[in-house]
């Protein structure tokens, strides 16, 4: 039974599972009317599962910290049509996806998991990398210095140099870092134009599965060599982690190890590109956020922090319902499917002022955006680091910049960001 109440307007609804509402802008109209007339709807659109809506920032941290009510159980965990899901779970004998990685995990099994890397992403063994990542930003910057004064930033700059990074934490060689770029932005945004993989039709109903399908297999290929590598030569990498884990005394399954490699091989660049991007979108169409920032230093962190905030790259996430529960005056059953708006509680005016605006002058904004409790984001120290020595570098060599022509966004409900961001700049002599 439909509740006037309860239930989101059909056309708002949709926007939510369309890829280009969140590419043109279409969905941040959307979650403003979610979080100031139904906090906690309900979508039920044609093709998928009814969802409840998560727009408001209490509500999606409540939920979050608590992985037993809001496990993501047996459920997708981004949102996916009811073809796709029934034909992976044909593919797969009833599974949700061909690897478990750390976001497809519950209690027990995540903290298990999470711990056999945990450390190697807190800031005290980060530091251990701050050269590394430093000769990186070098020549990412040299690399700036010689485009000539006008560039695509992202594809030019933003897109390569997290993806470098991460892969080198990983300890995949650089012949492959096109190929991990490649699959990240097939797996993520699947239905953008740029990205559709090889052979496939966004036409066709289980189109999501078998783009998934396509990247679990590629990177199972790739990944089973690596692993062999590594098992016979350990080395000072993530893969020699993932490769030699153990749990409870038992190497992991063969699908676990590909969902860990898949995780660290795609979370850590794109949303980074996409966070750097708007960075630099930021100081380019505001010549005075620009000038502020090159003459203190200092503020480049709060610039960072405002670019990840502003930005949300990832859009969404899914969990379900334990049991039977009220939330939010609504009425939750066991299996319920929610959709948390990581963008939208990121906006949410009754904890962020005017958050569609872009101000480094927010002090200490806890946002969600690298989500919040037990699966927060496990790349967060790695992501700003990286973004600092970026900025700290880049920022002293350029005299001026300014946009160029329009700028592009990824169509994904999943992970997006700007695609096309045309810039033009001066150099300071030297
Ligand atoms: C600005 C950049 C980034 C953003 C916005 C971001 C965002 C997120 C979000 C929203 C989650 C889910 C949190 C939740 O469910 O509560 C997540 C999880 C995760 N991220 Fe990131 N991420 C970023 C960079 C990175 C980097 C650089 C890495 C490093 C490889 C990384 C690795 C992971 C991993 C492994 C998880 C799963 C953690 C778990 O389930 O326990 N991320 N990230």
């Amino acid at each position: 039974m439909a509740h006037a109440d309860i239930d989101i307007p059909d056309d708002i609804a949709r926007t939510l599972v369309d890829p280009k509402a969140y590419a043109d802008g279409r969905i941040h109209q959307t979650y403003d009317w979610l979080r100031a007339n139904n906090r906690v709807g309900r979508a039920t659109i044609d093709g998928f599962d009814p969802f409840w809506v998560i727009s408001r920032y209490e509500d999606l941290r409540e939920i979050s910290l608590d992985n037993t009510r809001f496990p993501y159980g047996d459920r997708p965990v981004v949102v996916i049509d009811q073809a796709s899901e029934a034909f992976v779970r044909n593919m797969t004998d009833g599974k949700l996806s061909m690897f478990r990685s750390l976001v497809q995990m519950d209690p027990p099994d995540h903290i298990k998991y999470r711990l056999l890397t945990q450390a190697w992403f807190m800031p005290k063994n980060l530091r251990t990398l701050d050269a590394r990542i430093g000769e990186i930003a070098d020549k990412t910057v040299a690399k700036f210095r010689g485009l000539g004064g006008a560039c695509d930033f992202v594809s030019d700059v933003a897109l390569y140099y997290p993806l470098e990074v991460v892969m080198e934490i990983l300890g995949v060689p650089p012949r492959d870092f096109d190929l991990m770029l490649r699959l990240t932005q097939q797996n993520f945004s699947p239905s953008d134009p740029d990205s559709i993989p090889e052979g496939l039709d966004p036409a066709d109903p289980a189109f999501a599965a078998k783009a998934a399908r396509a990247f679990a297999t590629s990177l199972d290929a790739y990944f089973a060599g690596i692993s062999a590598d590594r098992r016979a030569n350990p080395r000072d990498d993530i893969a020699t982690i993932i490769a030699t884990a153990e749990i409870d005394g038992r190497p992991i399954p063969a699908e676990d190890a590909l969902g860990y490699y898949a995780i660290i091989a795609t979370a850590g660049h794109d949303t980074t590109s996409s966070s750097t991007a708007r960075a630099m979108w930021a100081l380019a169409r505001d010549p005075e956020l620009f000038a502020r920032v090159k003459a203190d230093p200092s503020l480049i962190p709060a610039l960072i922090e405002e670019a990840i905030r502003w930005e949300t790259p990832v859009k969404t996430f899914m969990r379900s319902v334990a049991h039977d529960l009220e939330f939010a005056g609504r009425p939750f059953r066991a299996g319920d499917w929610l959709m948390l708006c990581y963008a939208s509680a990121n906006r949410d005016e009754a904890v962020i002022e005017d958050g569609a605006s872009f101000r480094i002058d927010r002090g200490k904004t806890e946002h969600l955006a690298f989500g919040f409790g037990p699966h927060v984001c496990l790349g967060q120290h790695l992501a700003r680091q990286e973004m600092r020595a970026l900025f700290e570098r880049m920022l002293p060599t350029i005299r001026s910049v300014a946009l160029d022509g329009d700028t592009d966004m990824s169509q994904s409900v999943f992970v997006n960001g700007l695609k096309r961001l045309p810039i033009r700049f001066e150099l300071e002599a030297g």
